[in-house]
């Protein structure tokens, strides 16, 4: 449960970005056994497992052993209060990583020291900096053999470009892990081997000058400390605070060991002092800052079905200025109306909590029927939109159909709400309403969606791909997809809200469209769109 007196704790709210199997479930689950929030670890795994028993949905994900998924933890520690945004880890769900992202003031770069910077791990990386978030470096399974630590941190700053400065630094490594020293208090944490770490691990705190130290770690192991740690006295960078927290290219790493708890509780701490707090958001109408006294927030994840039982489609929101109340009405920017968030939810481990009060930083889940959408604003009156949440322009199209006709009901509701979701995008053409066509940004989406289908709504489809390759959203003067249509420029269709959009077969027919129209302007994603302010009675 979530404590009330925490409601005016400082916040940090941050994402573990990683490559599938480099630990983000194992460590995801050690923050919430150091942050109360679970007491035994092996909650969250089990979790995962039952959740894979309940829904169907789920099997994709054990199949491919990837999370398909992704959700918001809350956990204290040192009277911080943290919200965890989880991110999917596989390439072709990247949309939701992206937006996830764009809720996060921070991220955690998991690495497995035996592997070192791989695939996803770059991409993810790449989309921190472009958006300047602060990046916080984790080299995880310390207990097995892995790569030098020096390697590593070559590896990192070769690889993404980004200088990196240990605040810890390992003792040995494989069955010789015999835990970290802490740079900055010059401490030696030295760990006791827990069953798995399922609880949190008993740490020996000495002083590096402390005589019984050669005899606890080994002659050897001492002496290469010793070692290790002038050198990087001598050639490492000193950490400049403010340059990591305006999001430079400089990342404070750590080393341990996720899966025994090792290294976990030095990371926290530290981690409490360095991340930044909530910031400034910007809007149309310039930054947002987080002591403005209106509430307002932005919707950065829909997800549907989360408990299949359930049948919920929740609304994730980050709130970024003011103070949510329970019952507040608030003012939906795009629609232009007001609305009553329902039954706000906050989430620790495997519980929801209503939620009461909520400040900057912080994330709420609504229960929602279909008002919100992703990237939309609430505020508590005022017209403004927070830019920011990506959308992305669909490369890959399909004509999608149900099998059997009976089901058209179940087929309406379900591409419903997985386009509300934001993983595929529908469109319509004229003659032929009945079959929409579909554009994904990751083919993978197209099974996932046929899967999801048939197993959460009991509707099979079938899917003929089509030749497009990219949807512009045009404007200008007169601007017309469907002239463009009649012109043989591209087939026009019609967004899920009516809007006009040209697809085009080819990056050279979409130039071609481009040379021609030159007053017009092509958008890749639908113009952000805002109801105009009710009348003041
Ligand atoms: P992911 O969410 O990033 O995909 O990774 P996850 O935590 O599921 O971990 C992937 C595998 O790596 C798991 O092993 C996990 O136990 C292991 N692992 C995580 N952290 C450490 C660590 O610090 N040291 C070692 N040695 N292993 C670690 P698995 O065999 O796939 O699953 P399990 O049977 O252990 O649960």
């Amino acid at each position: 449960m979530a404590d009330p007196s925490f409601a005016h704790a400082p916040r940090r709210t941050f994402a573990i970005i990683s490559h599938p199997d480099a630990g983000k479930t194992t460590l995801t689950e050690k923050l919430l056994l150091y942050g109360g929030a679970i007491h035994l670890a092996g909650a969250v795994k089990s979790n995962k497992a039952r959740r894979a028993a309940t829904s169907d949905w789920m099997e994709i994900e054990k199949q491919r052993g990837i999370s398909v998924t992704s959700s918001v933890m809350q956990f204290v520690y040192e009277g911080t209060r943290f919200n965890l945004l989880d991110t999917p880890g596989h390439q072709d769900f990247s949309e939701d990583t992206y937006r996830t992202l764009t809720a996060a003031d921070c991220a955690v770069m998991l690495i497995d020291a035996a592997k070192g910077v791989e695939t996803q791990t770059r991409k993810l990386f790449q989309v921190c900096r472009m958006r300047n978030t602060p990046i916080v470096t984790f080299i995880n399974k310390l207990d097995r053999p892995g790569q030098d630590p020096f390697d590593l941190m070559t590896e990192i700053e070769n690889l993404l470009g980004i200088r990196c400065t240990p605040v810890t630094w390992p003792i040995g490594s494989g069955d010789e892990f015999k835990g970290v020293y802490d740079r900055r208090t010059k401490k030696v944490h030295l760990f006791e081997e827990q069953a798995k770490g399922s609880s949190i691990a008993e740490e020996l705190v000495v002083d590096m000058t402390d005589p019984r130290l050669p005899d606890v770690v080994g002659e050897r192991l001492w002496k290469q400390l010793h070692d290790e740690i002038d050198l990087l006295d001598m050639a490492a960078d000193t950490f400049d605070l403010e340059a990591f927290q305006r999001g430079d290219s400089i990342s404070p790493v750590f080393f341990g060991s996720a899966m025994n708890n090792f290294g976990v509780g030095p990371f926290l701490h530290h981690f409490i002092a360095m991340a930044p707090e909530p910031g400034a958001r910007k809007a149309d109408d310039g930054l947002v800052e987080t002591s403005d006294k209106e509430f307002t927030a932005f919707v950065f994840k829909i997800q549907a079905n989360m408990d299949k039982s359930h049948r919920d489609r929740i609304a994730f929101l980050r709130v970024c200025s003011g103070r949510y109340e329970g019952g507040m009405k608030v003012f939906h920017v795009r629609l232009g109306k007001e609305l009553r968030l329902s039954r706000p939810q906050q989430f620790m481990a495997q519980e929801r909590t209503a939620v009461e009060e909520a400040f900057p930083g912080d994330i709420l889940g609504v229960f929602d029927p279909g008002n919100l959408r992703i990237g939309d604003t609430l505020t508590q009156g005022s017209s403004r939109l927070f830019e920011g949440v990506p959308r992305f322009s669909p490369e890959h199209f399909a004509r999608l159909r149900v099998k059997d006709p009976m089901k058209r009901k179940q087929f309406i509701a379900g591409l419903d709400q997985l386009v509300e979701e934001g993983t595929v995008q529908a469109f319509t053409i004229k003659g032929n309403e009945k079959d929409p066509i579909l554009g994904v940004v990751g083919a993978l989406q197209f099974e996932v969606l046929k899967y999801r289908m048939e197993n959460e709504y009991g509707a099979p489809v079938e899917l003929d791909s089509l030749p497009f390759t990219h949807a512009r959203w045009v404007t200008g003067e007169d601007a017309s997809p469907e002239a463009l249509d009649r012109a043989r420029y591209g087939t026009c269709v019609y967004d899920q809200d009516g809007a006009p959009v040209a697809l085009f077969k080819s990056e050279w027919e979409l130039n071609s469209a481009e040379r021609d129209y030159p007053k017009w302007t092509f958008h890749p994603a639908a113009p952000l769109r805002k109801a105009a302010l009710p009348q003041k009675k």
